[in-house]
């Protein structure tokens, strides 16, 4: 958040989820995943049909529910293998959940018409692509449930949004915010911007407030601390440290509405530029990352209806690279965590993806130097 978050036209070209007519803001982008998933009625000891290339907040709410997830196939282009979900998949599939990886639109038709063939509901996962088209409708038009990542776009602590294309589906009743949850929440994005100094002339005041917030918080805690200490006794360990990612996930969090500053954030500002930033440097580190034998851009190509998430980069030797990347603070991600179970098979790209392809960021408030300097690592890393 900063002020250049209020530059430019307040239309994009490109169609987003906020502006679907039945949609519905919410916590997150797994909560949305987990209002989907119960809209169309899936419950304890359904099956929920996955792609094994995935985030494990994409599987964690189905587990949530008591659902059991059964891993599918992608090819090259990220589509699934819809050949072998034709022979295996379980007969008691009750949806399945399909992606539009990086922000790059995916067709959906053949999703579609095989997902109605076997009465399969289909939940389209935007959570990459808050703006663009597949084919002729808007992107988040073919599920029969469409879910969004708000966090990923706009500068919101939190956020994601549900949207139905099925008239007799019903948006859920959230429960109400506490007071106390739409201050931090307001206050959480004014540091954000701050602590990124993006608020000229106000970052040094709202890091004055919370450094000072910090330090009664830590003297309160101090003297919590040592009381607690005193009941424990010397020998208390802390916990073990838990990937949040892959535990299942808040239930009354996800059934919570959205803080009105996180929904006005992302509702308000203007979008053009977020599409235009992002198309402008997927294309810089297109031109930037061609030819070299250690890597190659995944998707040589940025389609038109697209507003970008991420560039895949697929790189032959990833480690140790990718991991000095991450201790240099280079935004870069891989999701190499991949969910306990999910099954090696035949001609599926997913798991290969796993470990070779990197998700670099083109987020539009990147500048030119910032991404030239990820380049600058990827070659050094990775190739000439
Ligand atoms: C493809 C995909 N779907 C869903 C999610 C969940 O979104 P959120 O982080 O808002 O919960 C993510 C998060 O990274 C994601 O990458």
């Amino acid at each position: 958040m900063g002020w250049q978050t209020f530059r430019g036209a307040r239309e994009a070209a490109l169609p987003s989820l906020l502006d679907h007519p039945h949609h519905q803001l919410t916590t997150s982008g797994r909560a949305a995943i987990l209002l989907a998933l119960e809209c169309v009625g899936v419950g304890p000891d359904d099956v929920v049909l996955l792609p094994t290339y995935h985030c494990p907040t994409m599987v964690a709410p189905v587990l949530t529910l008591g659902a059991r997830a059964v891993f599918y196939p992608i090819d090259e282009s990220g589509a699934p293998q819809l050949d072998w979900l034709q022979v295996q998949a379980p007969r008691q599939a009750k949806a399945m959940l399909a992606t539009h990886y990086f922000g790059l639109p995916q067709p959906m038709q053949a999703n579609r018409a095989w997902c109605d063939a076997h009465g399969i509901a289909l939940i389209e996962d935007c959570a990459h692509a808050m703006f663009g088209r597949s084919g002729p409708r808007a992107v988040g038009g073919w599920g029969d449930v469409a879910i969004a990542s708000l966090t990923k776009f706009f500068p919101a602590p939190e956020g994601g949004i549900l949207a139905l294309n099925r008239p007799d589906l019903q948006l859920p009743a959230l429960t109400p915010v506490p007071m106390i949850q739409q201050v931090k929440a307001a206050a959480d994005i004014l540091h954000m911007g701050a602590s990124h100094d993006r608020l000229t002339g106000l970052n040094g005041l709202i890091r004055g407030v919370f450094a000072l917030r910090g330090l009664t918080r830590r003297a309160r805690g101090a003297q919590g601390a040592q009381g607690a200490r005193g009941a424990q006794g010397d020998g208390a360990h802390p916990p073990d440290a838990v990937d949040a990612n892959m535990s299942l996930i808040d239930l009354p969090l996800s059934h919570r509405a959205l803080t009105r500053a996180s929904a006005w954030v992302s509702t308000e500002v203007p979008r053009q530029r977020i599409v235009q930033a992002r198309r402008r440097h997927y294309e810089r580190l297109l031109q930037a990352l061609q030819g070299s034998e250690g890597f190659r851009p995944l998707m040589p190509q940025l389609p038109a209806d697209s507003a970008p998430y991420v560039f895949p980069l697929w790189v032959r030797t990833p480690d140790p690279g990718y991991l000095e990347m991450r201790h240099l603070g280079v935004p870069v991600s891989r999701w190499d965590r991949l969910w306990p179970g999910v099954p090696t098979l035949q001609g599926d790209a997913g798991v290969p993806w796993s470990h070779h392809v990197l998700q670099l960021a083109c987020h539009q408030d990147l500048s030119d130097q910032e991404l030239d300097a990820i380049v600058a690592q990827v070659r050094r890393l990775f190739g000439p």
